[in-house]
């Protein structure tokens, strides 16, 4: 569609992602401030490793958070980054997990970070701490941007968490519906209407 066509289409249909939020949650500024202090925990946790933590992030919804995150840190790390589908093969309770694209560095007798936008059933990060540990990780910290305990299915948590949230629609920073929303600042609840 040429661009002009386009334009005056977002403006007819008034194209808008907040209208779709039932309220924002958090702020870019209640985020900015909850990832300063998961970095100043990992810089605690690490300040003291005798190789460089290898930082991984697990995309797509972890990317503003990831980025956002190892920059706040004073402590070195290593970026690395992966795409996993939840549930490969269709077993939904075997917490297996499908790698889409997988880490290019070796994890073998590394500290790994595990960077994630949501811990929800739990059963990504079961399934990847299992993968990182059996690849002979040292040791597997994960940190979370948000927590939803009300809906896990498996005992794993996740080491740090930002913010702890409800049985809530969130989108936002990174969180998607459908793949939409991931590029709002904020995090909001996403109006029932829009998912049902
Ligand atoms: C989301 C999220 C976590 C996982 C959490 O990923 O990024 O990786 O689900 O859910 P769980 O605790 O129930 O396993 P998703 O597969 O939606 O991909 P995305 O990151 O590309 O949105």
């Amino acid at each position: 569609m040429p661009f002009n066509t386009y334009a005056r289409a977002l403006k007819c249909r008034r194209i808008n992602m907040y209208n779709d939020l039932e309220k924002i949650l958090f702020t870019a500024e209640d985020i900015a401030e909850k990832v300063k202090g998961a970095a100043d925990w990992l810089d605690k946790k690490y300040s003291a490793a005798q190789s460089m933590p290898l930082a991984v992030c697990v995309l797509k919804g972890s990317v503003f958070f990831f980025c956002d995150l190892v920059r706040a840190m004073r402590t070195p790390v290593q970026l690395d980054f992966m795409t996993i589908s939840s549930y490969g093969n269709g077993t939904v309770s075997s917490g297996e997990i499908k790698i889409v694209t997988d880490l290019a560095a070796s994890v073998d007798g590394r500290d790994v970070i595990i960077i994630e936008d949501i811990v929800d059933t739990g059963r990504t990060l079961a399934g990847l701490k299992r993968l990182l540990f059996s690849r002979g990780a040292k040791s597997v910290a994960c940190v979370a941007l948000a927590d939803k305990p009300s809906r896990r299915e498996t005992d794993v948590n996740a080491d740090y968490r930002c913010f702890t949230v409800g049985d809530e629609f969130i989108v936002g920073y990174g969180l998607d519906y459908a793949q939409k929303y991931r590029n709002l600042p904020c995090i909001g609840v996403l109006k029932d209407e829009i998912y049902r």
